[in-house]
């Protein structure tokens, strides 16, 4: 049973009062949580009185029902959205963000090319470097900064400042982090629609007392969507590194990536492209390196695009064990973990560079 099964099914379920069309195609439903062999549907319904409320409530109820069998336990949770203007002094703006130097975002064009493992060993590396370090897990769907920094069982707590709940970070290895997956039991996966999906984050970045920070790194969801364009404008990060692996098929995904921050609405720079998984090294001959996926591939994307090769992280199998572990490369001192902190140097340093220019 998977949640795009389950969202199928719920498109079952039309609303007579809007032309018959489907809760799913409504945007009516805000969350499938499927936990313990359970399954939670949330609908979210407008402040005015929705006289068909209880109707969409049972009718989904029904189809869940009819579908799943009697032997799933079904819940159908409603919300309120649109909700009513926020109570005054409740609204978040960028006032936490005011104490933090530089926002910097880490995207690339496909999933899956490493970009939460070299966020996380970033943000470690740049703590190590003696910086004041902060990072924010964007990917709503499928947060992954808590297992790679084994915080999963942490839970972040609340401060009231001025009469505004704010979010304290958990801190580990000299970094805060945050993310969604705090926030969620484990194993439960998280369905959003787009705009909620913006919002969560938005929120959650800007109701994190960061406190004063050098850097903020924000680990970007997979893709290139609206997601991204409103964290760049809301949050105002100022510019953004992109990862890629070195295949020749991988340079129209980081150009994807790469010009989204060229957009005319975005225009933020690129400081600079990350190459992961540049070469393979056997955990038994540290010093051998297998150019598996072709050579130079990265260095090569960087120069048609124009931006700099920041660094080049090797595949080994110590890095993908210590993110399962929660205990990131770059807090050691082998070769892998020695190839975080210098291209956190490189990374300082560009930055810098660039905002001085900009001055
Ligand atoms: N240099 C590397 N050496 C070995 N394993 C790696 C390396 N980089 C990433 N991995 C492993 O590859 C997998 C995917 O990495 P990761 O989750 O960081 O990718 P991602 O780009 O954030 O994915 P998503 O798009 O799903 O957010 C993980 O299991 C990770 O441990
Ligand atoms: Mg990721």
């Amino acid at each position: 049973m998977s949640q795009e099964e389950i969202l199928e099914f719920l498109k079952e379920v039309h609303h007579p009062a809007k032309d018959d069309r489907d809760i799913v195609e409504l945007g009516m439903v805000q969350a499938v949580d499927i936990a313990d062999g359970a399954v939670t549907v949330t609908l979210g319904f407008p402040k005015q009185r929705d006289p068909l409320k209880k109707y969409i409530l049972g009718a989904t109820q029904a189809t869940l029902i009819r579908h799943l069998g009697k032997g799933v336990k079904t819940e159908v949770k409603e919300v309120e959205i649109d909700s009513p203007a926020p109570k005054k002094g409740n609204e978040f703006t960028k006032e936490t963000l005011l104490s933090v130097k530089h926002i910097i975002g880490v995207a690339s064009g496909k999933g899956g090319v490493g970009k939460s493992t070299v966020a996380v060993n970033l943000a470690v590396a740049l703590a190590r470097l003696g910086y004041k370090v902060g990072l924010a897990d964007a990917d709503v769907y499928g947060p992954s900064v808590p297992v790679m920094t084994g915080t999963e069982d942490e839970r972040p707590t609340a401060e009231e400042i001025n009469g505004k709940d704010y979010i304290t970070p958990v801190e580990k290895f000299g970094v805060k982090w945050i993310s969604i997956g705090y926030f969620a039991d484990k194993g439960q996966a998280l369905v959003w629609r787009g705009p909620m999906a913006s919002n969560a984050l938005k929120q959650l970045v800007l109701q994190t007392n960061w406190g004063p920070l050098d850097f903020l790194l924000i680990d970007m969801p997979p893709g290139t969507g609206d997601i991204h364009i409103s964290l760049v404008q809301e949050i105002g990060i100022e510019g953004a590194v992109i990862v890629t692996t070195p295949q020749t098929v991988a340079l129209a995904d980081v150009e994807k990536g790469v010009n989204m921050f060229r957009l005319e609405s975005v225009g933020k720079p690129v400081f600079g492209l990350i190459e992961n998984m540049a070469w393979f090294t056997p955990e038994e001959h540290p010093d051998e390196k297998y150019f598996i996926f072709g050579k130079d591939g990265g260095a090569k994307m960087a120069e048609v695009l124009g931006i700099p090769l920041l660094g080049r992280i090797p595949l080994v199998q110590g890095i993908r064990e210590s993110g399962d572990a929660g205990e990131p490369v770059a807090l050691g001192s082998r070769p892998d973990g020695v190839a975080f902190v210098e291209l956190a140097g490189r990374l300082a340093d560009t930055v810098k560079c660039k905002t001085l220019e900009d001055r």
